[in-house]
């Protein structure tokens, strides 16, 4: 079944949205948009071009520089494939800076609407029921406690083998929650009419579920 519809996910980070956005997206046959990733790319060309981002000429000659593009589940910055790079510690960090800035927003804001008017995608993010896709036919906004996803992501760092310190995965997510829902522009907040999911106590396949109940089904 070919969704003539959009669906819209904000929610902190480490929630799980990108997981559960595939899954759905997947099951209902519609296209899945990670625009956090969008964000990353943004960030790791500033960062990797030492772009100073309080030159606005610097900033908007970058931007209009910045190519991103995703296929079969990777993501290209001007045809580089930074699907790994962008998910280190030190861009996750630098992302949340770099989402504060106006022209980046712009930027990525319109991308993301242009690409959303064919209808048929799962958008993912932080404004997209409040900016984006406010008038998406399906609004949720997906929370969970801070100690709730640093314990997840702890115990996803211990399975591949990675040395995790579960103070500092908690202090992180404490610290981007504070910088997106702090920002003037698009600031991380549940939009009036989007239906909360708290998924502290849920695992995946329940979430997946949650969600589709709220699919309008055609008759
Ligand atoms: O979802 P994520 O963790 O990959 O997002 C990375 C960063 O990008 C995060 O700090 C919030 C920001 N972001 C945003 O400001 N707006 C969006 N629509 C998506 C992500």
């Amino acid at each position: 079944m070919d969704q003539k519809i959009n669906i819209a996910i904000d929610g902190t980070s480490g929630v799980g949205k990108s997981t559960i956005a595939d899954i759905v997206a997947e099951k209902l046959h519609m296209i899945h948009l990670d625009t956090g990733a969008m964000y990353r790319c943004v960030a790791y060309y500033l960062v990797s071009h030492q772009v100073d981002i309080h030159d606005p000429d610097a900033l908007n000659q970058a931007l209009a520089d910045i190519h991103i593009r995703f296929d079969h589940k990777k993501v290209y910055l001007n045809d580089m494939d930074v699907s790994k790079a962008i998910r280190t510690n030190e861009i996750s960090m630098a992302t949340s800076k770099v989402a504060a800035l106006e022209p980046v927003r712009k930027k990525m804001v319109a991308l993301q609407q242009e690409i959303a008017k064919e209808k048929g995608y799962i958008l993912d993010g932080r404004d997209i029921c409040t900016v984006v896709l406010p008038d998406a036919e399906v609004k949720i906004f997906m929370s969970a406690s801070p100690s709730a996803r640093a314990d997840r992501r702890y115990k996803e760092y211990r399975s591949q083998g990675i040395d995790a310190n579960y103070d500092e995965i908690l202090h992180d997510i404490e610290q981007r929650d504070y910088q997106d829902s702090h920002r003037t522009i698009g600031p991380l907040k549940k939009a009036d009419d989007a239906t909360e999911i708290d998924t502290s106590q849920m695992n995946i396949q329940q979430v997946v579920e949650a969600i589709l109940q709220l699919i309008p089904i055609d008759k």
